[in-house]
């Protein structure tokens, strides 16, 4: 596994913060993705081994949570919150837009490898429902009208860089 220093950091505090090492299973997974974008089997083998696990457990952690990319990405990731406030403010209807806009289903890629598109646990702006990343841009109260717009900005750019 070819992971960033800082990422190997983070995972070291990540586990000496969890007594029960099946606790920092699921940060580790977070942490991992963030680094390379996506959850081989190596991965996840390599997770398990770090802490002692079967890589069984780690794998039922990966199918669970929609969060969880076992392929690759797409080249931008739209990441669209799905906790109580956002969910509440129409995540799923922000989401669902996407999902058109792009040809894409939620953990999947569009055809053109493009983006991909997710849901996320919050991202701490519930004030600001529905919230929705684009790579490391925070984009606020996300309906679907601001969901068109961005991915038409998104298109766009798409089209200049290629
Ligand atoms: S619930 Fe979506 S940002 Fe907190």
């Amino acid at each position: 596994m070819n992971l960033k220093p800082e990422t190997l950091q983070r995972i070291d505090v990540a586990v000496a913060h969890y007594p029960v090492k099946r606790s920092a299973a699921l940060p580790l997974l977070h942490l991992v993705q963030e680094d390379i974008g996506h959850l081989p089997g190596e991965a996840v083998e390599w997770i398990a081994s770090r802490l002692g696990l079967e890589p069984i457990h780690v794998y039922e952690l990966v199918t669970f949570y929609p969060m969880f990319r076992q392929e690759p990405g797409g080249r931008r990731r739209i990441k669209v919150c799905r906790t109580l406030s956002c969910a509440l403010a129409g995540a799923y209807q922000t989401l669902a837009e996407f999902e058109k806009q792009f040809n894409a289903r939620q953990g999947g890629t569009s055809p053109d490898g493009e983006v991909t598109i997710e849901f996320v646990e919050c991202l701490a702006s519930c004030g600001t429902a529905p919230v929705v990343m684009v790579d490391d841009e925070l984009h606020e109260k996300v309906d679907c009208e601001k969901a068109r717009q961005i991915a038409a900005k998104i298109k766009a750019q798409a089209r200049r860089e290629s």
